[in-house]
């Protein structure tokens, strides 16, 4: 695990926007193409607005296959969409291999179902996927993609997609599995601001019950697992920093 402490959000974005270009070119070099599950909320979008202003002519986009960790169960053009929050942000401006959306404007189940289906066309239909890159954020309540505390997806080991009911929120979300996570080349969580101090301190030295905070369930088996946080979020971590 590499734990990276930046001064600023802004610091964070544009070492992480660094971080996904140079591992996209070091991994289109190495095996011709890049697929990498985009994070939804409001943290990522910072680095998505680095890469498109910085790297659209760094690395050869048309290689990046770009799926999402998770999505709001709402159509691709509502506020609330993750790949509106992408596509407004990054894929609107740059030309990428292709895009693999979520289709949320289905019934949670069927939805779901269909991702599993186009992973499963995508990856092979057997072995779990086996992502280069999925970015993930962090919730205050230690939740990470759509994997909320105490939420059924957190059991799921069969299925790479699945209709995760999250009462606290009174609605449904789609989100990539454990299994997906843990087989993932790399993950990177993107963390800023005080309000995640708690949290990033209970997963990375705390002992909770790994159910009460979702992300400490991520280890990649054989994949980099990177923390890039900002000062704020780190503010309750031990010293030194
Ligand atoms: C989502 C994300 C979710 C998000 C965290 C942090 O769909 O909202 O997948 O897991 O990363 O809730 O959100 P912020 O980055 O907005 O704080």
């Amino acid at each position: 695990m590499n734990l990276l402490v930046y001064e600023t959000p802004e610091e964070l974005a544009e070492a992480a926007a660094r971080d996904f270009a140079s591992r996209a070119e070091e991994t289109i070099y190495e095996r011709g193409r890049f697929a990498v599950a985009l994070a939804g909320g409001s943290t990522p979008k910072a680095t998505y607005e680095v890469l498109a202003r910085n790297y659209a002519n760094e690395l050869d986009w048309s290689k990046v296959q770009v799926f999402f960790g998770d999505e709001r169960t709402v159509p691709p053009d509502h506020e609330d969409s993750n790949y509106r929050m992408a596509r407004e942000t990054l894929l609107s401006h740059i030309r990428v291999g292709s895009v693999h959306r979520m289709r949320c404007e289905l019934p949670p189940e069927e939805a779901a179902a269909a991702y599993e289906r186009e992973l499963r066309e995508f990856f092979g239909p057997d072995d779990v996927p086996r992502f280069d890159l999925i970015l993930g954020g962090l919730g205050e309540d230690g939740h990470t993609l759509s994997l909320f505390p105490e939420t059924a997806a957190l059991d799921v080991t069969d299925r790479w997609v699945v209709a995760n009911p999250v009462l606290k929120l009174g609605t449904t979300r789609l989100t990539l599995t454990i299994p997906v996570l843990n087989a993932s080349r790399a993950v990177t969580f993107l963390v800023a601001g005080e309000g995640k101090a708690d949290a990033l301190k209970e997963i990375l030295e705390g002992d909770a019950d790994l159910r009460a905070y979702p992300a400490k369930l991520v280890h990649p088996e054989s994949g980099d697992l990177i923390w890039m946080v900002d000062r704020a979020a780190a503010g309750s971590l031990k010293p030194p920093l």
